[in-house]
Parts: structure tokens; sequence; C-alpha cells
């Protein structure tokens, strides 16, 4: 992304001065999906394309002057005002600071503009990159950078939960702050410690194919899938008063096997892939550590399975990429992110790179009219000041 893009829209939709520039990025999930917010692993790491936001306090007390550079939409709003602004962008920048603000920073008035590549609805988080950015710079500009790392990775949960309706976890918000050039990480979400893990596979890379089917989290299955993993937690509770069960992460098969048929069939298919979940992340690592590109794959290609047959969060569209992608003999591939939409990640031999790709788009086009959009995956730094 451009600074002087950024800053000559800054300049030009405000009072001519300049302020500081910060970034954050989107992210990829090798594998460990829903796995965020039932206390399990993930393994993500933090791209190339991000949000690239200007910002500068504007000397009133609560009045924040924002604007959207790639929808040129301009909102004016106060931080005091209860119902915050309508445009669903600038609710981002009005949870955020009021979650800054209950972190003890005093944000005050401010202008920001900001602008974004990382593709919208792809489920690579464009929305956790833009929390992470604003409040990066506003503990910059109004904190003293006293907030640490996860504080500003809780902020930006919060701001999905309280202002934007996903209930979502912290994967997203976790690379986007955390991310380092070259290396995924694996995210302990119970404890959230967490290791990088240099990615460099010899003879493999990682590609995106976007279905450019968009999703909307807010209001939709998403939280029914989050509801129906508390719902078992809930039963298995109650069957072991003894035990302390907060989350999956603490359930087994055999419990999971006793509520089956209380919880029901639809409840029960949601639990089953969150706990074989937990274990494909960990199976992953090793098959990383050894080396094991193919176990990887196929790894990778199970969870495609989980998240269609046994979650449902697939669409046709990204089946039918996830199909290609086998027929092509692609080492691994599956849906990215919260599903209903967006993406495939596919972990594909350099030397079929190129017959794939042109497969997948000339057979995605004949059956729905539209070639996917491509991106190879290039894991980049966490978030930023610029200047
Ligand atoms: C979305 C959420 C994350 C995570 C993923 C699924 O991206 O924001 O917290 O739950 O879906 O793995």
């Amino acid at each position: 992304m451009d600074i002087e893009f950024v800053r000559s829209r800054f300049i030009k939709h405000f009072d001519g001065k300049t302020g500081n520039v910060y970034a954050s990025p989107g992210r990829i999930n090798l594998i460990g999906e829903h796995t965020d917010y039932n206390g399990g692993f993930v393994f993500p790491g933090a791209v190339d394309k991000g949000v690239m936001a200007e910002m500068r306090a504007n000397g009133t007390e609560d009045t924040v002057m924002a604007y959207a550079i790639d929808l040129k939409d301009r909102v004016d709003f106060k931080l005091s005002d209860p119902a915050g602004p309508k445009a669903s962008w600038a609710r981002y920048i009005y949870g955020i600071a009021l979650e800054m603000k209950k972190l003890g920073v005093p944000v005050k008035g401010f202008n920001i503009a900001f602008a974004g590549d990382v593709p919208l609805g792809a489920g690579m988080s464009s929305s956790a990159a833009m929390e992470s950015c604003f409040a990066c710079g506003l503990n910059d500009i109004f904190g003293e950078n006293k907030v640490s790392q996860w504080d500003m990775v809780l902020a930006g949960q919060a701001t999905e939960h309280n202002y934007c309706g996903v209930n979502c976890g912290i994967m997203d918000q976790f690379a986007s702050v955390f991310g380092k050039a070259g290396c995924l990480m694996r995210l302990d979400c119970r404890s959230r410690e967490f290791e990088y893990f240099p990615f460099k596979p010899d003879g493999y890379r990682l590609v995106l194919l976007d279905s450019v089917v968009k999703h909307q989290l807010a209001g939709s299955p998403y939280n029914d899938r989050r509801n129906s993993c508390e719902n078992v937690v809930k039963h298995i509770q109650a069957k072991h008063p003894e035990g302390k069960f907060e989350t999956l992460r603490d359930c087994t098969w055999e419990q999971l096997d006793e509520v089956r048929a209380e919880v029901g069939e639809e409840d029960y298919k949601r639990a089953k892939f969150v706990l074989g979940e937990k274990d494909r992340v960990l199976a992953v690592c090793d098959a990383l550590n050894e080396g094991d590109y193919e176990k990887v794959g196929e790894l990778m290609y199970q969870t495609h399975e989980g998240l269609s047959k046994d979650y449902e969060v697939s669409c046709e569209e990204l089946d039918f990429l996830n199909d290609v992608a086998k027929e092509n003999g692609v080492t691994g591939s599956r849906i990215m992110g919260g599903g209903f939409g967006g993406c495939t990640i596919n972990l594909v031999r350099n030397d079929l790179y190129k017959n794939f790709i042109a497969d997948a788009k000339k057979r995605f086009n004949e059956k729905y009219g539209h070639e996917p959009k491509v991106y190879d995956v290039v894991i980049g730094d966490g978030s930023r000041k610029i200047c």
C-alpha cells in the first residue's frame, strides 16, 4: 500500500496538515478454524495486504472526522454519542476508540483517513486489520503506547462483539497485531501462549482462490455456530458437575458422545468438527517440524470436509474449488476463515501451480460466470507505525 496515496487524501479532506501513518495486515490461517472461541489452537500468519490509516488529534473534545478513501465516504461523529455512526466501516473506528478509552487511553477528537487492500469478504480479516490499525494509532497518539499488544487484540475483539454484532474469537486480531514476516504462529487460544513458526515450504507455495462470494458474519450463522458449541459444553458440564468445562477444549470425545442424544444431531456435528480440528492443528505442527508437507495437505482436506459437512460453513462454490484442487493433485486445500463464502487456501507444489490456477479459473468461469481471484500468499509483519 502506498503512503503517499493515503497522505494526499488525508491532506485534501481535512485541514491540509499531515498526521501519523499506521498499517495493519489481514491474515491467512493454515489450519485451526472455529477453534479460537472454543479455547483451541489456531495457526495463522499476517499477510502483506492490510489497512493503512493516517491519523491526527484535531483539538476537539470528542469529534471524530473520518474518511474512507476507498469508498469515498466521509462520516463525522461524536465519541459521546451513545448510538455511534451508522456506516458499518465507521463503527470500527467508533468501537475501537471507546474500547481504548476503557483501557485508560484518554482518546479525544481526531481526524482519520484510511484505505485498504485486503479483499473484503474474502475471509482474510479486513475488519481485524482496521481494528488493530486504529488501535495502534490511538495508542500512539493519545496513550503513550502504554496499552499492550494483547490488550489491543482484545479491544479489537470487543469492538466486533459490542459494536458490530460478531461474537468472534481472537485469532484475527491476534494475527494482525503479532504477525511477523515469513512466520506462521501457533496460538493456544486458552492460555494465549504462542510460538512463531518460520514457514518456507521447500518446493511448495500457498495460494488463495477467492470465490468472490461474499459472506456477512454479523447476525449470521457464525454466532449460531458458537452457540451450538457452547450448548454442548453446558450439557457436558451438567453431566459432570465435578469438572470444570469452559469450552470444547476441556471436553473429550467420550463426553461428547454421552450428550449426543440430548444436544441433537446438529450441535453434535458442530462439536465433533471442533474436537477433530483441535487435534489437527497439533498434527500439522508435528508434520511441519518433520517437513512432511503431504501430511499437512491431507489434514487441510480433512478440515475442509469437516467445515463443509459437519460445521456447514462452506458453500457450493468453495466445495467446487476444493474438488478442482483435489483433481489437480494439489497437496492441501480448504475453505479459510469464518466461512459462508470467501476463499480457499491451497498448499500446492511449485510444478503444479500453473496448471492448477489455469484449470481453476477456466472451470470456475464456465460454471459460475466469473473467474476466482488469485492471491499468492506473502507472510508479512503485524501492526506498526509507518511514520
Ligand atoms: C472469523 C472470526 C475468527 C475465527 C474464524 C474461524 O474469522 O473472526 O475469530 O473464529 O472466523 O476460524
